[in-house]
């Protein structure tokens, strides 16, 4: 085992290496947030930085017992006006597991509050775990349930990670500023950069923005992590520049030391407007890159694949935004610049299905 220290402390972040069923570092009530994603006990081997190598599946009782004192830690250093969100997913196999997990959650005290989807995937941007195989539909969401401590104590601020009103009007009726609550679907796409590099002998990491939000949702300063992982919540902290405590039982502690020191994150604004401009931008980048002049003489395969779904995507977002008359005024420059290459692209589809050569 280990002859290194139990414990490593990045300035304000610190990664316990050590089992979260005694968290006996952390005061009572000390806590503002509690960010977490737990192990799903299904024969999941860790491999340290020393490459040993653990089995830590456990019955279905130990399993439970093991999470409700995790739990019951996580409620004594919880203050008062905490919150408490733990992302699980349900897996191909094992749908209902991540409500199974949940209501292990009120025995330790905790109060369920609601529950926020994480929607990984949106008209085809964003990664996932494909697992169909043709027999069901991929999984393309995970939930993140929230609780809270006390109902009438605990402090959150929607508008912390809220969205611009569409109707101005409402600015002043319903809140101060320009923002507000953008509502319990968050669409966080996985960066390229989260993968194999970074998992390492670890289930999957949540993308930053994921603790990032519910850390800027209640205005914390301090966090913890009883499940570290590769250290994504002690990530966001370090960003957020508040105080992180992490506790990690198998530890791969040079990815967490790059991940905490060095990660570099850029929120996105929330929910679909992130994905609208991406869009749009794309859309600018193809519109460019293919000449009009090469449309206009009917050259119908001048586009990819690729380049094709991005123009499908961008249809239907621009059809969305029909409905939205301030967004749709902006970008109808790009839509009638879009609906004449959708024009040729119809054609060359049909062309393509001629020579029995369509795009899938
Ligand atoms: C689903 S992963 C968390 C991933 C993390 N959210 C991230 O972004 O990297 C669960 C983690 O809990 C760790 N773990 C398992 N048993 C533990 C225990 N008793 N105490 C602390 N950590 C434990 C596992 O090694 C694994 O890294």
């Amino acid at each position: 085992m280990s002859s290194l220290p139990d414990f490593d402390r990045f300035g304000d972040q610190i990664v316990y290496y050590k089992s979260s069923e005694d968290m006996k570092e952390i005061k009572n009530s000390s806590i503002d947030v509690i960010v977490t994603s737990p192990p799903y006990n299904r024969s999941k081997t860790y491999s340290d930085d020393e490459g040993n190598v653990y089995d830590d599946q456990k019955s279905e009782s130990e399993f439970q017992a093991f999470l409700a004192q995790v739990w019951s830690e996580c409620y004594r250093v919880l203050s008062p006006q905490g919150m408490f969100f733990v992302n699980v997913g349900d897996s191909a196999n094992n749908q209902g597991f991540s409500s199974s997990i949940a209501k292990t959650i009120p025995k330790s005290g905790f109060i369920r509050l609601q529950t926020i989807i994480w929607l990984k995937s949106f008209l085809g941007r964003g990664h996932y775990t494909p697992s169909g195989r043709s027999r069901r539909l991929n999984n393309i969401f995970e939930y993140i349930f929230v609780f809270v401590k006390n109902r009438k104590t605990y402090r959150m601020n929607p508008q912390a990670i809220g969205i611009p009103y569409a109707d101005k009007s409402n600015i002043g009726r319903y809140a101060k500023s320009d923002l507000r609550d953008a509502g319990n679907v968050w669409f966080i796409p996985y960066s390229r950069t989260t993968g194999s590099t970074i998992k390492k002998g670890h289930e999957a990491p949540f993308p930053i923005e994921l603790p990032y939000r519910c850390i800027k949702l209640t205005d914390a300063g301090s966090v913890l992590d009883p499940f570290a992982g590769t250290g994504s919540t002690l990530t966001a902290a370090r960003i957020l520049n508040i105080k992180g405590i992490g506790y990690e039982k198998f530890p791969r502690r040079e990815v967490i030391r790059q991940r905490i020191t060095e990660h570099q994150f850029f929120p996105q604004p929330v929910n679909l407007i992130p994905h609208l401009e991406q869009t749009i931008q794309k859309f600018g980048e193809i519109s460019r890159s293919v000449s009009f002049d090469m449309l206009l003489e009917a050259n119908f395969f001048s586009f990819t694949k690729k380049e094709y779904n991005e123009l499908r995507i961008v249809q239907d977002v621009l059809d969305n935004l029909r409905q939205d008359s301030t967004l749709f005024t902006d970008y109808m420059n790009y839509y009638n610049l879009y609906i004449e290459k959708t024009e040729q692209l119809d054609k060359r589809i049909e062309l393509t299905k001629f020579f029995d050569n369509s795009p899938k």
